[in-house]
């Protein structure tokens, strides 16, 4: 049995903030106690005095070796889980993706493959569904069953993954029975298409098009249907990576009819913007994602939403491609660009340095990265909490740290950064997975397969 003791701290929780020691024994949070007020012996001793002792991260939004465009995600599940322990985060939650004609089923067991003895932290899987039939609907309900309990579907990227309403409709209605949770890429792909094929006709082709013909309101309108769709299926909505002013409004309007609808967002859709894609030669393809970047002016909403509970979750949407060799695809029609960005290691630190801006508190920095992904997915309280019982799933923070976000620095297996140059306030010092350093005062001390596969139950955050 290893115990370990990390003292002094300030424990941060989505619930609450309190200087406390914290008993880890046998891989889990055994205890909390004033501090120095216990006489507990332990196998380490972490001294976490002037740090913030938090919980790991939970990403519950990423694609490691994600097939698009005729390539893949660069993040391998070993590099992008180790990446991920750099960056305070401890659990993610990928996307085992069904083929056309394919069986959900073959899918999630292709996922398993790729991830299996190679994590660093531990990881779930949602369903990404691009063929609803009959077949795909029976099997939802095993899935849930055992622990694949989410489902995404996807308005957009017709002819690839793209689902129709009444695909959609039925999922919800599947959801709303068995109790999974379906997540919706909402923009209106049809429409998207048809102003992609005239903008390259005109010879539209740098990369800030993306931005300008995957339209906002095509997101909204989407962010409406779906949540339409689900209202008359009866099923809870997740809607993923939310980047629009209008669409924030739908989610908005939604909840306050008391709808269990849901919104993420992610770091590029708060920090970044169609500035950045409109970077001169070519570099604006670093920033080519769907939902696309928006004018800065939207990022007040986004931040509103996130402080008012109208948004619940940042993901990261991690889905790096590499600017020479794939990014590049893209050059002379940014249709061919690969949709993505990384941003896996840089989640907790970028949503720091909002406390330390003023867009978010402490507790709330907690709770949108931690506990609230958690618990929409079925993980809590063994994640996204420090509370006796849970895995020991813990990061030391030290808010007062200094760093440079830099590729030359990064550990994603990406030869960019999103973020390139930007200081923040705030850095992760440890990172304990289930008791075991992964990350110890920034040494790297994991390795592959230390991180386990962990089946979830069903949303544990509806109303
Ligand atoms: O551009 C993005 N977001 N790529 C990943 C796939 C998706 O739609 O989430
Ligand atoms: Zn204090
Ligand atoms: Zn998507
Ligand atoms: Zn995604």
């Amino acid at each position: 049995m290893t115990r370990t003791l990390i003292t002094g701290g300030l424990v941060v929780t989505a619930a609450e903030e309190t200087h406390a020691d914290v008993l880890v024994e046998d891989g889990r949070v055994a205890a909390l106690a004033t501090p120095g007020s216990q006489q507990w012996t332990a196998d380490r001793v972490i001294d976490a005095s002037r740090k913030y002792v938090v919980p790991g991260g939970v990403d519950a939004h990423t694609h490691m070796e994600m097939p698009f465009g005729g390539t893949f995600s660069s993040d391998t599940f070993e590099t992008g889980t180790r990446a991920a322990a750099w960056g305070g985060t401890t659990t993610i939650i990928d996307f085992a993706i069904q083929s056309k004609g394919g069986s959900l089923r073959a899918g999630l067991d292709a996922w398993h493959e790729k991830a299996d003895g190679r994590c660093a932290i531990d990881y779930g899987f949602h369903m990404i569904a691009s063929d609803v039939n009959e077949s795909t609907l029976k099997e939802m309900d095993a899935l849930v069953e055992e622990g694949v309990t989410s489902f995404k579907l996807f308005m957009a990227y017709p002819g690839v993954f793209y689902s129709d309403d009444g695909q959609i409709l039925r999922a919800m209605q599947r959801a709303g029975q068995n109790g999974g949770l379906i997540m919706v890429h909402a923009e209106n792909g049809i429409a998207i298409d048809v102003l992609v094929e005239q903008a390259v006709a005109r010879g539209h082709t740098d990369p800030r098009v993306h931005g300008e013909v995957r339209k906002a309101l095509l997101e909204a309108e989407a962010t409406y249907r779906a949540i339409k769709l689900a209202q008359v299926a009866g099923a809870p909505l997740y809607v993923v990576h939310v980047s629009a002013a209008e669409a924030v409004a739908e989610l908005t309007r939604a909840r306050d009819e008391g709808l269990n609808v849901f919104g993420e967002t992610c770091p590029q859709y708060l920090f970044l913007s169609t500035d950045n894609l409109a970077e001169p030669d070519f570099e604006g393809a670093k920033y080519v994602c769907s939902t696309p970047l928006r004018p800065r002016e939207h990022q007040a909403a986004l931040w509103r939403g996130l402080r008012s509970n109208d948004l619940q979750v940042v993901s990261t949407d991690h889905c790096p491609f590499c600017f020479t060799g794939q990014k590049e695809l893209g050059r002379g029609d940014f249709s061919k660009i690969p949709n993505g960005l990384p941003g896996v290691e840089n989640r907790m630190d970028l949503l720091h340095q909002a406390v330390v801006d003023g867009h978010i508190s402490r507790r709330r920095w907690i709770e949108i990265a931690c506990a609230t992904p958690a618990r929409m997915f079925g993980l809590y309280p063994q994640k996204g909490t420090i509370a006796p019982g849970s895995d020991a799933d813990i990061v030391i923070y030290d808010p007062r740290a200094e760093q440079v976000i830099s590729a030359e620095t990064h550990h994603m297996n990406v030869d960019y950064s999103a973020y390139e140059g930007r200081r923040l306030t705030g850095r992760v010092e440890t990172v304990l997975s289930r008791g075991e350093p992964v990350i110890s005062q920034r040494t790297y001390t994991g390795r592959a397969g230390h991180g386990a596969y962990t089946p979830r139950s069903t949303c544990q955050y509806l109303n």
